[in-house]
């Protein structure tokens, strides 16, 4: 029998949840972003049942006590503990820091799920820009920096996961000129990163940005997305054999994002998130970009 090629390989699913391999311990620290609720809220709960400690992080103090003492009457008091955290605020950042240290001695698991996008489906709105990209790239980009050195660095079990979206991979990018900058993986760098997003900014500004080539749909978010997926690359590639990163896009699920609307619920979401955050050692990758779906599980996009 014929061997499978690349392309069938990349979208056989990764593995199933139910099956995964338990590596992990109570001692086992996981932090999530912008979980007081959506697929944050549900990915906190997924590891607390399956026995790791998590950190729930929201921007909003009540709304994370709020889905704190929720996860508490499922009997998860215990692997839960919540502190306040807005990404995209260098002063929350470091009080979260702060807060962090005298309490754990590092960590293992970095989920960056925590964005924003002001457009309801079918609406491509850019008047939030800037908040967007500063959020959802910026935002995790200083968090990450900022923890970094406190994960407990062992190249088996260090990982990021930062939560993306189909909507910023490199094909909804027309631009050939921003498409070659962001898609030759020997000199991509955080300043290249930077300067296509100004690039975008500066487009918005003008009021040209319909016309540059940019992704279509939701632009400003999937910019945000596209940067996201570029950072996550080359800190893959900065931190081989230190902390594995890899994107997730858990494909279109039931959230305030899309107003309710979607194939899946973020339950769903979370246990196909859980699954990558999950990979056992053995079989852990870095600079991958996973997506999932209902139908077909997880899988490989890159
Ligand atoms: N739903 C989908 O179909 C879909 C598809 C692809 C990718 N995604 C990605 O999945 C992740 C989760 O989205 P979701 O669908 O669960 O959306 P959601 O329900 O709107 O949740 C987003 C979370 O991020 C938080 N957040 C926003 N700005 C923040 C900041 N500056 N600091 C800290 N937290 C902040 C929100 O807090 P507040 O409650 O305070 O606003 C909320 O807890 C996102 O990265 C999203 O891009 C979702």
């Amino acid at each position: 029998m014929a061997s499978p090629s690349k392309k069938q390989q990349q979208k056989q699913p990764i593995c199933h949840p139910k099956i995964m391999v338990r590596w992990w311990s109570k001692d086992t620290v996981a932090i999530v972003t912008g979980a007081n609720k959506g697929i944050g809220y549900a990915l906190v709960k997924r590891l607390a049942e399956l026995g790791l400690s998590v950190v729930l992080t929201a921007r909003d103090e009540s709304k994370g006590s709020k889905a704190v003492n929720s996860l508490k009457e499922l009997g998860l008091e215990r692997n839960v503990c919540f502190c306040q955290l807005d990404i995209s605020d260098p002063v929350s950042v470091r009080s979260f820091v702060s807060w962090f240290k005298s309490r754990f001695d590092g960590f293992d698991i970095l989920v960056n799920n925590a964005a924003v996008c002001y457009n309801t489906m079918g609406e491509n709105s850019i008047d939030h820009a800037e908040t967007v990209i500063n959020t959802n790239y910026y935002g995790s980009k200083l968090f990450t920096e900022a923890m970094l050195p406190f994960f407990h660095c062992s190249a088996s079990t260090s990982r990021i996961l930062n939560i993306s979206s189909r909507l910023g991979t490199l094909d909804k990018l027309k631009n050939a000129k921003m498409k070659a900058l962001l898609g030759d993986k020997e000199t991509l760098s955080e300043e290249r990163i930077d300067m296509v997003v100004n690039l975008f900014l500066q487009d918005v500004k003008e009021g040209i940005w319909k016309m540059q080539g940019w992704p279509e749909i939701w632009t400003d978010y999937s910019v945000s997305k596209l940067a996201l997926n570029a950072y996550s690359q080359v800190l893959a590639c900065k931190y081989e054999g230190v902390v594995s990163v890899n994107c997730f896009c858990p494909g279109f699920t039931q959230t305030s994002m899309t107003d309710g609307k979607g194939n899946h619920s973020a339950d769903d979401a979370a246990e196909m998130a859980a699954t990558i955050a999950l990979l056992p050692p053995k079989a852990l990758t870095t600079g991958k970009f996973y997506a999932g779906s209902t139908s077909r599980g997880v899988f490989s996009k890159l």
